[in-house]
């Protein structure tokens, strides 16, 4: 009787009891871990080492507001502002973080010799491991930047220039076609020509793209790069998030956010790629990076391809749409282009051979400022202050002390008016022509500088060079108005938000 008793009043409140000792449990886990977190946010305000720079409070006590910028369209342009206002070269962004613009430093961070270490948490969210760009062990790096050099010197670029000319006439042709319905949305047609470009030379295929889409320049990998450029800075920002999507079945991962799910089918689509190239028999005579990664492991071979895709597509195409912005807003610029375009001869093939592109010294001045002020790249590349610095790291006259995240960015270089003069952020090629031009390649910054200096620095002006002439050479391109530019977005490469950029085409001839 009394075991009956107990039992049943075991069964109807033990679940109960259960239940209240959980909400008790979870209730302490979560006070205690909100206390922890203000004791460490005040910590980080008042006592840190970084505490005598200044930056916004919320800054400085947790990294959620730089979590916030990096969300944001534009951070660079908050941190300009931030640094006016708090009057500093030296601005606090994060608790461990010092946005700099002091551009005598840029030298110093992004050295040759002995540059400072990338900062890993930064180069993880992009979930490619031990890739050239991703790596933060120097030594590790120098020993997969040397396997992939050769492909990407002048010599290994005259050997990519059939498949530059192939994509290009391609993408004219096609522009040919449409022209006569209305205007292109051509920053979505340079990301597919760029892809094409770098699929190719990556992947050892192409992916159709171009011909993709009948009426105009849509396509499921443009679609798949978006959305999985969104997924950074949560990926950068919530490792437990990268952790977890690492290890969960990928239906999950859709489940729990579409914008990594499309990240790892850029994966998939790498994997594939490598495969396909393993085993087909008819090889292409042009190099393939894969070629150059044989003794790599097979996951790295997949990572470092598709790294080189995200590095090298839609850099280059936005450099490509903002130059060609500027061209077209400015017909005296225009005008200059197109005499010296015409002036050159096709050769045998028809075609406008790259090494007498680069002899115009007009269209190499026009390309040059493109990339200045189109800044494909134009945030922060944090590094590690080293702790074997034989002279202390000192920004605004204060010592910034080992193992702070410091950046400069291209953002801050390429518009400081000390450098380039009152007219910064005016598109005027001529300042890379004459004299007057020695002494500006220091501080020209768009693929960064030293030991981390981009690798495809020779392949991206040369595609915009070519794509350019032909362009120039074979349209009369109009725009209508402001609003057929997308917004300007951050997403560590620059990109055009809808409508990309709207442009009317007329045949020449
Ligand atoms: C206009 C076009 C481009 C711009 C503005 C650009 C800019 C940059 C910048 C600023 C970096 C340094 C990143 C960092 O330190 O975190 C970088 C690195 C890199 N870029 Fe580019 N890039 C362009 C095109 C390309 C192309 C076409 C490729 C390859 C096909 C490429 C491949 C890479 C790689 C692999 C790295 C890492 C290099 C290393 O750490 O050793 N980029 N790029």
């Amino acid at each position: 009787m009394l075991h009956s008793g107990l039992l049943s009043s075991l069964c109807v409140y033990a679940p109960q009891d259960l239940g209240t000792t959980l909400a008790v449990g979870l209730g302490f886990v979560l006070a205690v871990s909100l206390i922890l977190k203000e004791l460490i946010a005040f910590y980080n305000a008042k006592f840190h080492p970084l505490c005598g720079f200044l930056g916004p409070r919320a800054a400085t006590r947790s990294e959620t507001w730089l979590y916030q910028m990096t969300k944001s369209d534009f951070p660079e342009e908050i941190f300009e502002k931030l640094h006016k206002e708090y009057n500093t070269q030296a601005l606090r962004i994060g608790p461990n973080e010092l946005h700099i613009s002091d551009v005598n430093l840029y030298k110093v961070i992004y050295n040759q010799s002995s540059p400072f270490p990338k900062y890993a948490a930064f180069y993880d969210g992009f979930n490619t491991p031990h890739t050239v760009f991703a790596e933060c062990d120097p030594v590790l790096h120098k020993e997969r930047r040397r396997m992939l050099n050769p492909l990407f010197s002048r010599v290994g670029l005259f050997k990519l220039e059939p498949i530059i000319q192939q994509k290009i006439s391609m993408l004219v042709e096609k522009i040919h076609l449409l022209a006569g319905n209305g205007p292109l949305n051509v920053y979505d047609a340079f990301r597919l020509m760029t892809t094409e470009v770098i699929l190719q030379f990556a992947f050892g295929r192409s992916g159709g793209l171009i011909e993709e889409d009948q009426n105009g320049f849509r396509s499921w990998f443009l679609e798949g790069f978006d959305a999985a450029s969104k997924s950074i800075p949560d990926l950068q920002y919530k490792p437990w998030l990268r952790h977890l999507t690492n290890i969960i079945p990928q239906a999950l991962v859709y489940k729990l956010s579409p914008d990594i799910g499309n990240l790892l089918d850029m994966l998939k689509f790498a994997e594939d790629s490598l495969r396909h190239w393993q085993k087909s028999e008819s090889k292409p005579d042009h190099p393939v990076v894969f070629d150059n990664l044989e003794t790599v492991k097979y996951e790295e071979q997949v990572t470092e391809a598709m790294d080189i895709l995200i590095a090298g597509a839609d850099t280059t195409a936005s450099t490509l749409t903002t130059g060609l912005i500027h061209i077209l807003s400015n017909s005296g610029v225009e005008r200059r282009l197109v005499e010296e375009i015409d002036s050159l001869p096709v050769n045998e093939n028809g075609q406008l051979p790259l090494q007498a592109l680069e002899k115009l010294e007009y269209l190499n001045a026009t390309v040059k400022e493109a990339l200045r002020l189109g800044m494909a790249v134009p945030g922060r590349l944090p590094r590690i202050v080293p702790n074997s610095l034989t002279e202390p790291f000192m920004v605004d006259g204060k010592v910034v002390p080992a193992g702070t995240i410091v950046s400069i960015s291209t953002y801050t270089m390429h518009t400081d008016t000390s450098i380039w003069g009152p007219d910064a952020r005016e598109f005027r090629p001529d300042r890379w022509i004459g004299p007057k031009s020695k002494g500006l390649d220091q501080y020209f910054c768009a693929f960064s500088k030293g030991a981390r200096m981009c690798i495809g620095q020779n392949l991206a002006p040369a595609e915009v060079i070519i794509a350019l002439a032909y362009l120039l050479r074979n349209f009369k391109m109009s725009l209508r108005s402001k609003s057929d530019i997308g917004v300007r977005k951050d997403r560590f490469t620059l990109q055009y938000e809808d409508p990309g950029f709207q442009v009317t085409f007329k045949p020449r001839c």
